[in-house]
């Protein structure tokens, strides 16, 4: 069978501030949760994310902090590309849209993408009215105006969406708009601007929405929270035209011979999905395949694009982003034909988490009110696995979830550490001082046995098969019930007790137990990939161990096996969170 390939890529962060727990849970960690499980399987993937450079975010976070929004983009990108290392998710590239090794070829292809859809004469050129500060002597773009929600009546609410209800704003319909920039009330001016033909477009999404109901027909299981803001809001309400340029300077310029285009850049969120594919060509570039390689990940039907995302992400990864590749085919296919991008495979989503500290009650979390978990600081203390199993474990896979910081702690020394950490833990251990450190011999296997190694198999099957699905909390869940079932069987056929009356069944029991923690280093992986690498030193594997299909290959009797290490450490919340 020829190899699978996937391109999957991660939301592009804004480079105007830190990474907290929510950003992690919502699109980083399941995504490359993902990927190390696909890499398992045998698929050739690369694993694509960068910074969100370009836009009116980082130039008010610049204005803010008095630094040019050159310095503070960079700044940013290195330091969440730290964080991500730090949680030891490994993207094979991690570019932004703006930063000097990349901007070209971002530029280049967003550009490029742009001409196309306007030779397709999906752009039309609309004079509009658009707020304006006459006291900065400029254009208002989207979150350069602040003003009160029209659905929540929340005054955190910007020209392009709502901080508290998440829902999308026009800056018109904002209640008490005032100016960002000078905090004076702006006025209502006349622009031009290109607004992409989204309604010329959307028979075709609809129809390739509509497949995508059906995972027998399409091969993926969309979740019903990316279809229902998706094909539902088509169905109820239509896609009005989007303007996709903007009065900034910041960006990419808008590439047209056309005095009305002076001064303006493309709007980011044309420009931001794009870095996905500048970001693999300069990856192919530098792999030695050259920039032009990327349309074998983009352009060929077999590799299948998956984007990672949070809830506020799924319009622009559902629609407008599907609709501007659709924008650029000659063909009517769906998916894109040979040479042509493809529509993704899957597009997945995750909701936001709020967040409850010790003694106060859950809340959003907020960069503005504090209350954030940032993971540089969580990393000063803390390895990586603890934070990804509890994210996993509590993944906002369908609705909102709270990190709850007792609740984080209390998993871990009880979840993780008793029942994952103590099983190798005493496995380990009992190997060492009873069988010399050796895996002992079988002798013939009863039935609690047989049941014990075939629970193994299953977990390894239905783990698979919970990932392919994208149900990442499942496979979690899974791969834990295997370790509990070892748990009770080391509890059950009582070795320790056994040593002393029957050397024979103690030796079988320790083996089992060595074959099930074999099995659940594999399968544990894509989680704690660093707890796994422990493991696998502790059982002296050698390398097969990272493929799927090597899960429940036997250790062989006599197999020597390697020290004891603490896998789960416990942990303390006071060490980290001191409120
Ligand atoms: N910067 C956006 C956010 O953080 C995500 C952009 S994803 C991209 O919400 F595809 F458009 F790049
Ligand atoms: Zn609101």
């Amino acid at each position: 069978m020829a190899q699978r390939r996937f391109l999957v890529t991660a939301a592009l962060p804004y480079s105007n501030g830190r990474l907290h727990v929510g950003h992690i849970a919502g699109a980083y960690l399941p995504a490359d949760t993902y990927v190390r499980y696909l890499r398992a399987s045998g698929a050739d993937v690369r694993f694509i994310c960068g910074s969100d450079d370009n836009g009116v975010a980082a130039l008010k976070s610049a204005r803010d902090q008095n630094r040019t929004v050159e310095q503070l983009t960079a700044h940013y990108n290195q330091s969440q590309s730290k964080d991500f290392a730090a949680l030891d998710i490994e993207f094979d590239i991690f570019g932004g849209t703006h930063q000097p090794d990349y901007v070209e070829t971002h530029e280049r292809f967003a550009q490029e993408f742009f001409l196309r859809v306007y030779e397709k004469g999906l752009f039309t050129k609309r004079t509009t009215k658009q707020l304006y500060d006459e006291e900065a002597k400029q254009f208002l773009p989207d979150r350069f105006v602040q003003g009160t929600c029209p659905h929540c009546a929340s005054t955190h609410a910007f020209g392009d969406q709502c901080e508290d209800c998440g829902q999308p704003v026009e800056q018109q319909s904002l209640l008490k708009p005032i100016s960002v920039m000078t905090g004076t009330t702006p006025v209502l001016r006349e622009t031009i601007h290109w607004y992409l033909r989204l309604d010329q477009l959307q028979g075709r999404l609809a129809k390739w929405l509509e497949q995508k109901k059906d995972p027998q027909r399409c091969g993926a299981t969309w979740r019903p929270i990316v279809l229902n803001q998706s094909l539902g809001r088509i169905e109820s309400e239509g896609l009005p035209e989007r303007a996709m340029t903007r009065d900034l300077t910041w960006g990419v310029p808008v590439p047209l011979d056309d005095p009305d285009a002076k001064g303006k850049s493309l709007y980011v969120w044309f420009d931001a999905p794009i870095g996905y594919v500048s970001f693999t060509a300069a990856l192919c570039e530098r792999q030695g395949g050259g920039a032009a390689d990327y349309d074998r990940w983009w352009k060929h039907p077999d590799c299948k694009v998956v984007h990672f995302i949070g809830e506020d992400n799924i319009v622009f990864h559902a629609i407008t982003w599907p609709a501007v590749m659709l924008a650029t085919h000659d063909s009517d296919s769906l998916q894109g034909e040979a040479g042509e991008y493809q529509l993704p495979h899957n597009v997945v989503a995750n909701s936001f988490l709020n967040i409850k500290f010790p003694g106060k009650d859950e809340e959003k979390i907020s960069k503005s009110r504090g209350t954030a978990v940032w993971i540089e600081d969580y990393c000063k203390t803390f390895d990586p696995d603890p934070l990804r199993y509890y994210l996993t474990a509590v993944a906002p896979e369908s609705a909102r979830t709270t990190f709850d910081i007792d609740d984080f702690i209390a998993r871990n020394n009880g979840e993780l550490l008793n029942a994952f950490g103590n099983f190798f833990n005493r496995t380990l251990t009992f190997a060492h001082k009873y069988f010399e450190g050796r895996v002992p011999t079988t002798g013939t296997r009863d039935a609690v046995d047989d049941e014990q190694l075939a629970a193994c198999r299953t977990a390894a099957d239905e783990a698979a098969a919970h990932f392919e699905q994208c149900h990442f909390k499942l496979a979690l869940s899974t791969v834990m019930g295997l370790a509990r079932s070892a748990n009770a069987y080391f509890d059950a056929t009582k070795p320790f007790r056994t040593r002393k009356t029957d050397m024979n069944a103690c030796g079988r029991a320790i083996n089992v137990c060595l074959q099930t923690a074999r099995t659940l280093t594999t399968i544990v992986a894509p989680v704690l990939p660093g707890s796994a690498e422990k493991c696998a030193e502790m059982l002296r594997l050698d390398d097969a161990w990272r493929t799927w299909s090597s899960a429940t290959d036997e250790l062989a009797t006599g197999h020597e096996l390697g020290e004891p290490v603490i896998l789960i450490k416990k942990l303390d919340a006071t060490e980290l969170f001191s409120e």
